[in-house]
């Protein structure tokens, strides 16, 4: 089986990562069934990295039809210590424009419960995750520290709402929203957090803003195309973001408790897990 050290999930706009080289298409066969697409696994920075596509190649798959447990799975079987995930999120605060980068430390479910996979236990199992702060914040200081080394403009911390989809939020949402103090949205990022953190692997993500969601006087509601448009402009800052990340981690000791977040978790059936 091909190994990887580091995961990129790429949201919408992100599908690639160019700079990869010695690369590998690698199919991973999981007991959640298949992930999103084939892994493309490479060498950036010397570091083995493999990215997955999150909604597949030509974007297929709609944020609840997301194969969640078999992606997160997948990385952790090719030896995935740390997963960045780049997604495209709407603003909820005037202080983050579209093409900004936020870097959130919380996460808030507004997903329909039971609509989407979001743990490997049950059937015996059973375990309880600590959860209250579900961004490793060693990784976000790499995001952060490479944001600024690319010359984005960057924010540090934030709470992501994630919402089902697929439609966008209606005015009366974006507002209530506003009103509980939220800063961006998105419809894929808490699951992918909530799994990783029970595959003991350390997640980030780095939210790109492309719109001001449809809150905002001034700005159109937002579209598909205007999120589009500007995750086209911003594609190639993620991919430099994405690279310096990598150098900054290449030999970087995990100073986090990610990797043994199960460690006091799990209080049935212990013998079930591996
Ligand atoms: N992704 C990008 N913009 C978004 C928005 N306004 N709402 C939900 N997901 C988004």
């Amino acid at each position: 089986m091909a190994k990887a050290q580091i995961g990129i999930i790429g949201g919408s706009g992100l599908y690639q990562m160019p700079e990869l080289t010695d690369v590998e298409e690698v199919r991973v066969e999981t007991p959640f069934g298949d992930p999103s697409d084939a892994f493309i696994i490479g060498t950036l920075e010397g570091v083995r990295v493999a990215f997955l596509p999150r909604h597949g190649r030509g974007h297929r798959i709609l944020p609840t039809e997301l194969p969640f447990r078999a992606n997160i799975y997948a990385l952790k079987l090719l030896g995935v210590e740390r997963i960045l995930s780049a997604s495209a999120v709407g603003s909820l605060q005037e202080r983050y424009a579209p093409l900004d980068m936020v870097i959130p430390d919380q996460f808030f479910d507004r997903t329909r419960a039971r609509a989407r996979e979001s743990t490997f236990f049950g059937d015996g199992i059973v375990a309880h995750i600590s959860f209250a702060h579900p961004v490793c914040s060693d990784l976000g200081d790499v995001l952060e520290e490479s944001c600024r080394a690319v010359g984005v403009n960057v924010h540090r911390g934030g709470t992501y709402l994630c919402m089902e989809g697929p439609a966008f939020s209606t005015k009366a949402e974006s507002n209530v929203y506003r009103a509980w103090g939220m800063d961006v949205i998105g419809m894929t990022n808490l699951q992918e957090a909530k799994l990783a953190r029970e595959a003991e692997i350390c997640y980030a993500t780095l939210a790109l803003v492309t719109d001001y969601d449809c809150w905002h006087e001034s700005h159109d509601v937002v579209t598909v195309e205007t999120v589009v448009e500007n995750l086209n402009k911003n594609v190639r800052h993620a991919q430099l973001v994405m690279r310096e990340a990598v150098k900054r981690l290449q030999g970087r000791p995990r100073a986090c408790e990610c990797g043994s977040a199960l460690k006091n978790a799990i209080f049935t059936a212990p013998e079930l897990w591996p």
